[in-house]
């Protein structure tokens, strides 16, 4: 593979040759881009055709998959040599073309480029090899959204692929260590963070064996969460070979092991719905933890939906294998109980706590994504919300910005019919408190201590305000963990 003055040079190569995200969108347009992430090259190729500049054929070469002529190449890499000795770029005569996909990335705060094996563009719908590495998949972004991201200094990032949680995980972490299964994923993150100038630690094996007797305040993972025969498990980034959700509930159970106190894991995944209610199942994966718990089930995909998803990402949807390795799953399925499949995130925190609060919820609403703020906020609330009734109704709480109230009800009349608290961020909860401790909420402004305003609110509204007080006191608990308020 690379080493790392051939990676530095190949960073050169790339910039000079302005082939980073800003530079690329604009000369492609936001069409062509967004055909690309609908997997379709030909509204770039047409853009492209005709024009032999560097930008243009580094585009061609690690972004459309398409040969370009050596010469050409030359003049846009520096690094060819090293490119074409390590096989990242091999030649046919006098064309020559890349074996990996090195794709711009990047927001605000990062610019990057994301190594990972060719995404299959235009139709085809090729069996990937088993140790294909995926790129900047869309499981990918929205567990990049979920992570929290306060300042931490050790984090895990397992199973890290291509290297892209590694990327966002730099701006905030101190020491990344970045596992995976799969060397070839290992070789082509190193490529990704060596770019964008990232140190992390990689090391080869399954799930927390390279960690053996570490401990993180963050783990992060998006692990190969499929649930598929094992016998048929042959894509190492989607699935494992552990029954049913087997790999998940250990990533979860051994979690606490590899966590410091109030560490953090975050997992996107999908687990097995069988005929045990899905609370109660995931809450056997979490008790023996210890930890708070905030899991989230996004959506819910039957057995058929699911398999077809799947047999399609394997290329798998228009070959004659097809109707077999569709009924062997649906078999595999029943076998295991498996009625349907639970798409979500699950976060652990160790807290300590005695009595863990664990909260498992079904949550198909539209979320304000990134949502790895109302996380963290989730866990800080829950510890507010342990504070003793007097130690509430001292404090001067603040009611977030973005909480919005709507009311609906007849025109004139004192009470409307419903008072709704909304928010506009994060997990975009919503409440109905009535009107007198909306009230309070409302006045929560950071000033005043919580028993003065339900005081004033009492007599403002003429409510009795032990009655209030009582009333308040069990709904602020609420509020406080649902990340409505926040201890000024
Ligand atoms: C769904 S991909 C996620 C990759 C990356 N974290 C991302 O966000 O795109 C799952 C990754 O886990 C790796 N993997 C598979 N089995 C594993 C295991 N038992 N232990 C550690 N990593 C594993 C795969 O090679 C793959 O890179």
């Amino acid at each position: 593979m690379l080493t790392d003055s051939a990676i530095a040079h190949l960073r050169d190569d790339l910039v000079n040759a302005g082939y980073r995200l800003a530079e690329v969108t604009g000369r492609l347009g936001e069409a062509a881009v967004a055909g690309l992430a609908r997997n379709s090259a030909i509204p770039a190729r047409r853009g492209l055709a005709g024009q032999t500049d560097p930008q243009a054929d580094l585009i061609r070469l690690w972004l459309l998959a398409d040969a370009v002529p050596l010469d050409r190449a030359r003049r846009a890499l520096g690094a060819i040599e090293e490119l074409l000795a390590a096989g990242l770029l091999i030649g046919n005569g006098d064309q020559v073309r890349a074996t990996v996909e090195l794709k711009p990335y990047g927001d605000d705060e990062l610019s990057a480029w994301i190594c990972s094996d060719p995404t299959p563009l235009d139709g085809r719908s090729v069996p990937p090899r088993h140790d294909f590495v995926l790129g900047a998949s869309p499981a990918s972004t929205t567990l990049a959204q979920l992570i929290p991201r306060d300042h931490v200094e050790t984090v895990l990032d397992l199973g890290t692929g291509c290297g892209i949680q590694a990327l966002h995980l730099a701006e905030h972490v101190e020491r990344i260590v970045a596992t995976d299964l799969n060397p070839r994923a290992l070789q082509l993150a190193t490529i990704t963070l060596g770019l964008a100038q990232v140190e992390a630690d990689l090391r080869l094996g399954s799930l927390y064996e390279p960690v053996a007797a570490e401990r993180f305040d963050l783990i992060v993972t998006n692990p190969p969460y499929v649930i598929s025969p094992p016998a048929r498990s042959e894509l190492v980034y989607r699935e494992g070979r552990q029954v049913s959700d087997g790999l998940m509930r250990t990533v979860v159970t051994e979690a606490v092991e590899h966590l410091n106190p109030d560490g953090t894991l975050i997992v996107l995944g999908n687990w097995a719905l069988t005929d045990q209610p899905w609370e109660e199942r995931l809450s056997e994966w979490i008790a023996p933890t210890g930890c708070d718990a905030l899991v989230l089930q996004r959506e819910v995909l039957d057995p058929y939906e699911y398999v077809e998803l799947w047999l399609a990402d394997a290329g798998l949807d228009s070959t004659t294998e097809y109707a077999q390795r569709y009924t062997e799953w649906l078999d595999y399925f029943d076998d295991c109980g498996i009625r349907r499949i639970g798409m979500g995130w699950l976060a652990l925190r160790a807290s300590g706590r005695e009595h863990p609060q664990v909260r498992i919820e079904d949550w198909p609403h539209a979320v304000h994504q990134p949502v790895g703020a109302a996380i963290a906020g989730h866990f800080a609330g829950v510890a507010a919300a342990q504070l003793s009734d007097e130690q509430l109704l001292a404090r001067r709480w603040r009611r977030r910005p973005g909480v919005i109230q709507e009311t609906i009800g007849v025109p004139g009349e004192a009470d409307p019919q419903h008072l709704v608290l909304r928010q506009q961020y994060g997990l975009g909860r919503a409440t109905e408190p009535g009107t007198a401790v909306a009230a309070v909420f409302g006045a929560c402004d950071g000033e005043l201590p919580l028993s003065v305003l339900i005081d004033a609110v009492g007599s403002l509204l003429g409510v009795e305000e032990i009655p209030l007080r009582a009333q308040t006191l069990t709904l602020l608990r609420r509020l406080i963990s649902d990340g409505y308020l926040s201890g000024a």
